[in-house]
């Protein structure tokens, strides 16, 4: 019996609604295709945007979406992307497949888009390869409401109000495809072109994200803070709001990757325990930054993670196509409840990506869309955007198959919501056992317990054929006696219980 143990009186950090969310990037069919149609399009679509898309990711409650890349955003020059469609420039993505890039989802098209879902908006600048005025100017063409040549010509093209721009990325993996910069030739650039991002509007300020490390690259943060941070006072804004890092699990490593649905049992707990590592780093980096800033002012923002496999076969290499099975799953889970417990720090994470490319939530093929495991995932998890983080601890064992890829068999976050509902999710990685759990709860009254559960063998996957395998399923094996709560949770499975 693994007990798990929940004070409700001690309660921790907000969990950001933003850890729960997305990226989108101009990749294979990642917006095209993907989310963007057209209007024209015989695919239901409003003002471009698929309808069952844009349903979808409002059922998980999308809270921000980044865009448009990646290392496309260090290419992309954002006037290519307004006025009338036939007259956009077009240019090769040379990054992603070598395909033509029309331009015809571009500046308005990302924020009617965000208005759809009812989303912030996280728009990644493009520090690499443009201009310190090129960035300003489209700080100033998106936020600002008074008269400029800007907003003369983002009225000119049909939008005279200026947009809520919540977050501004100051370039993309600038230590790689984003210029290939040491971190104190990319710290200084960051302070120069981050005092253009201006704050026209005092109200709605633009958060600035600085590029962070590539997954343990722990001296591109202490370089990356030692020249960007300045402390904010009332009077002088900070040089920087969150400080990005980027961490994808290869199973098999970059160069090889491994299958995303054909695997062996050494191969699940090594994606598990990689996905796992997402702890270590977590804690690794946010100790650096708490030299520079122990009042955790400056978010961790993890602003790409997920699984990446080789491409499903047949598809375009250039475009991050993989299927995603019940090993998502857990890895979602797992993240997740880290995240959750480490909100003091984090305070945005954006799953790689939304819909077509690497860990997706949405799979399209024509008309046709299909919602992976990973979905399913973010939809239990969803009661814990922007509720409070309580202080829980499970009692766990390693498991494993491998000496160097073992990993605890459970894992578990707790949170209580706006309405006083207290969530629990939990994950178990183990491939055959299932683990009876006794849940000791201290300073909370619990009245009824509802669970939901998505469980399956670890190939399970949703398509086209079968859409429906694998998703969220009623959990009723719980038991509320003298205010403690048991269960078993089933191998291969990632549980939520909400307790009133
Ligand atoms: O998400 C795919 C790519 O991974 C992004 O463009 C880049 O930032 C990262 O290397």
């Amino acid at each position: 019996m693994a007990r798990l143990v929940i004070n409700a009186l001690n309660k921790k950090s907000r969990i950001n609604k933003e850890i729960y969310g997305h990226f989108s990037e101009h990749l294979g069919r990642g917006i095209y295709e993907g989310i963007y149609v057209g209007e024209d399009s015989a695919i239901p679509n409003k003002n471009g945007m698929r309808t069952d898309v844009v349903e979808a990711l409002k059922k998980i409650k999308v809270p921000v979406l980044r865009w448009p890349g990646g290392c496309f955003a260090d290419e992309y020059h954002w006037m290519d992307g307004i006025g009338p469609k036939e007259q956009r420039k077009k240019m090769i993505n040379t990054h992603w497949g070598g395909v033509v890039e029309d331009n015809s989802f571009g500046t308005h098209e990302f924020f009617e888009l965000c208005k759809q879902l009812g989303c912030e908006a996280y728009v990644n600048g493009n520090l690499g390869s443009g201009t310190v005025r090129e960035m300003s100017e489209w700080v100033e063409y998106i936020t600002f409401g008074g008269l400029s040549p800007m907003t003369e010509l983002r009225a000119k093209n049909g939008h005279p109000e200026p947009w809520k721009l919540s977050y501004f990325g100051i370039g993309n993996e600038n230590w790689g495809c984003g210029g290939n910069m040491n971190p104190d030739y990319y710290a200084n650039k960051y302070r120069r072109y981050q005092t253009y991002v201006r704050n026209y509007d005092e109200s709605k300020t633009i958060s600035k994200i600085c590029c962070g490390a590539n997954v343990d690259d722990y001296e591109w943060t202490s370089e990356v803070l030692k020249t960007c941070f300045r402390r904010s006072e009332e009077k002088m804004h900070g040089f920087m709001d969150g400080l990005s890092l980027h961490y994808y699990v290869h199973p098999e490593g970059w160069e090889i990757k491994g299958s995303a649905t054909d695997f062996d049992e050494k191969v699940w707990y090594k994606t598990l325990a990689k996905a796992w590592y997402m702890k270590e780093l977590v804690e690794s980096h946010g100790r650096i930054m708490d030299e520079y800033d122990p009042e955790k002012k400056i978010g961790m923002i993890v602003d790409e993670w997920g699984t990446w496999y080789t491409v499903e076969p047949g598809t375009n290499p250039g475009f991050l196509y993989q299927q995603n099975t019940i090993r998502d799953a857990l890895v979602a889970g797992i993240t997740l409840n880290i995240f959750n417990k480490h909100s003091d720090r984090v305070k945005m994470a954006n799953l790689a990506q939304m819909v077509n490319v690497l860990q997706s939530v949405i799979l399209t093929d024509g008309a046709d869309m299909i919602l992976t495991p990973t979905y399913h995932v973010f939809d239990m998890y969803k009661y814990h955007q922007d509720a409070q983080l309580l202080d829980s601890c499970i009692e766990t064992e390693e498991i494993g198959l491998e000496e160097a890829w073992r990993v605890p068999n459970l894992t578990e976050s707790v949170s209580e919501a706006q309405d006083g509902t207290l969530h629990i999710t939990l994950t178990n990685l183990s491939l055959d056992e299932d683990y009876a759990v006794e849940t000791v709860l201290t300073g909370f009254e619990a009245g009824k317990v509802t669970g939901e559960i998505v469980h399956g063998e670890m190939h399970d996957k949703n398509t086209f054929e079968d859409p429906h395998k694998v998703q969220v399923r009623p959990f009723d094996e719980v038991t509320l006696a003298d205010g403690k709560i048991c269960f078993t949770i089933p191998r291969c499975s990632v549980l939520h219980l909400a307790v009133k």
